[in-house]
């Protein structure tokens, strides 16, 4: 088993008669550190594999002077290991899907992001070399923000808008899946912000009977109830300043919304059995797993005060929604846990990854953080493998109680049966189009979406 090897280590070959994309493609990855070569000439092209053989070859499947996929095919002939990339017009997508069938890595389709672009050349290095425990550090730090791992578009557009709202001053909302990340998120912003070197506290807004929430977030003053000898600072007091994390913002009873909002037109609290009200200056940032705008609808929610809470809203897709995530979130968890461990950091084998793509996730990352550290814990090798997967991983792929896994999972029966009879008709998308029952234009609307599905 090898390493993947340092980018400047890693050569890639792109071929495509058109000129511009050839340069774009280049340019990309030669930003990220790759030895990148261009041609717009088949033969040329040949004579490069034959002398450098790369590791990458991304080619578009027409060219001027050859067949894309005959000329795969040689090059497989040649070097049967180099990861071969089509790029593929929406017109020959399904010339693309065979092709994959006939040894091509993937396909790209034009157009394309230049996420898509970075995450397949990653993704085919990580087969290419069979590993996902030696993701170089600059790819890791590359693929993070703060504390937060991840590849996909999704996430790198969730860095995006971190790094552009922490330094202002608005409430945030994240609605995520339990698991997603939303305190890890919370943390960023207030890292990146300007009150970073000011406390950052959290409160569970579901942790207290409602009658105690008040003193928990207000605190109270000595003699404000029996029992109440001395005063106590609440969290918006200690947080003063700073930025008041409140978990389980859905939890919180519909009394303490009340106040809560007050707190926030106004800039200003008292503590429970007080008497002047004291200035306040934080930042809320709150998160919820629930349905926020049918907890408003059903009145166990103000609206007026989700308003104010959410200047600007950070949703986290679930892991099964970005599984591109996966090896690199392996290999930090799996530097991390066998650090605390203090044991040397396993080798990720690609039988370890692959059936954690189709798992699901329902506890989404923070589950499969646990199956890192289940693995390490029990695993005496170097390397880890199938073997040290769950059981339940294994055979609950589908799980009936993961209700949330079913919308995935029906949709990529859709693309099955879509694909199926696509295929079926010779890839002709009038007849496609018509067996189905469904217009051209919605047939063609499905293939695009479903390129983005996983599966
Ligand atoms: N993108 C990520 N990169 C690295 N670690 C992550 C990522 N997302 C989550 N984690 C880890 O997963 C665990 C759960 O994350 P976190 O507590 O932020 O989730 P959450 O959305 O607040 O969950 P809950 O709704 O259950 O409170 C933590 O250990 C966190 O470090
Ligand atoms: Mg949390």
């Amino acid at each position: 088993m090898s390493k993947i090897p340092s980018p400047s280590d890693i050569s890639i070959l792109v071929i495509d008669d058109e000129v511009v994309t050839v340069r774009r493609v280049v340019q990309v990855l030669k930003k990220e550190g790759y030895q990148v070569t261009g041609s717009i000439d088949a033969a040329e092209a040949m004579d490069e594999v034959a002398q450098k053989s790369p590791d990458v070859i991304i080619m578009d499947v027409h060219l001027q002077d050859a067949d894309g996929v005959e000329l795969m095919q040689r090059v497989h002939g040649l070097a049967p290991d180099i990861a071969v990339i089509l790029i593929t017009g929406y017109a020959s997508i399904e010339h693309a899907v065979l092709a994959t069938k006939k040894g091509a890595f993937h396909y790209l389709a034009k157009p394309f992001k230049v996420q898509e672009l970075r995450r397949l050349v990653q993704e085919a290095l990580f087969m290419k070399y069979d590993v996902a425990g030696n993701f170089s550090e600059k790819m890791l730090k590359e693929a993070s923000f703060d504390e937060i791992i991840g590849t996909s578009p999704v996430m790198q557009d969730v860095f995006t808008l971190i790094s552009k709202i922490a330094p202002v001053d608005c409430h945030v909302v994240i609605q995520g899946e339990s698991g997603t990340g939303k305190e890890l998120v919370a943390r960023a912003l207030h890292k990146e912000s300007n009150r970073s070197k000011s406390p950052f506290v959290s409160f569970n807004c579901g942790a207290f009977a409602e009658e105690l929430v008040a003193n928990e977030l207000f605190g109270h003053e000595q003699g404000a109830f029996t029992g109440a000898v001395t005063s106590k600072l609440g969290l918006l007091e200690t947080g003063n300043g700073g930025t008041v994390f409140l978990d389980e913002v859905a939890e919180m009873p519909l009394s303490m919304q009340v106040k809560l909002l007050r707190v926030i037109q106004e800039s200003n609290f008292m503590r429970v059995g007080g008497l002047s009200s004291l200035p306040l200056d934080v930042r809320f940032i709150s998160a919820t797993n629930r349905n926020m705008e049918k907890m408003i609808a059903s009145g166990e929610f103000r609206q007026d005060l989700f308003f104010r809470l959410k200047v600007v809203l950070i949703k986290l897709p679930p892991l099964r929604d970005r599984v591109e995530d996966i090896p690199l979130l392996c290999a930090h968890f799996a530097k991390k846990i066998a650090d605390r461990f203090g044991r040397v950091v396993p080798t990720i084998s690609e039988d370890f990854i692959k059936p954690l793509y189709d798992y699901g996730f329902p506890g989404n990352v923070r589950e499969l953080e646990h199956v890192v550290e289940h693995a390490i814990a029990l695993s005496d090798k170097d390397v880890l493998g199938v073997t040290n997967l769950p059981v339940e991983l294994l055979t609950g792929g589908h799980r009936a109680d993961a209700e949330k896994d079913i919308k995935t999972s029906l949709k990529k029966l859709e693309k099955n049966h879509i694909f199926e009879i696509y295929r079926s008709t010779g890839f002709n998308q009038s007849e496609t189009a018509r067996v189905l029952g469904i217009s051209r234009t919605t047939l063609w609307r499905r293939l695009k979406e479903f390129d983005s599905l996983d599966s």
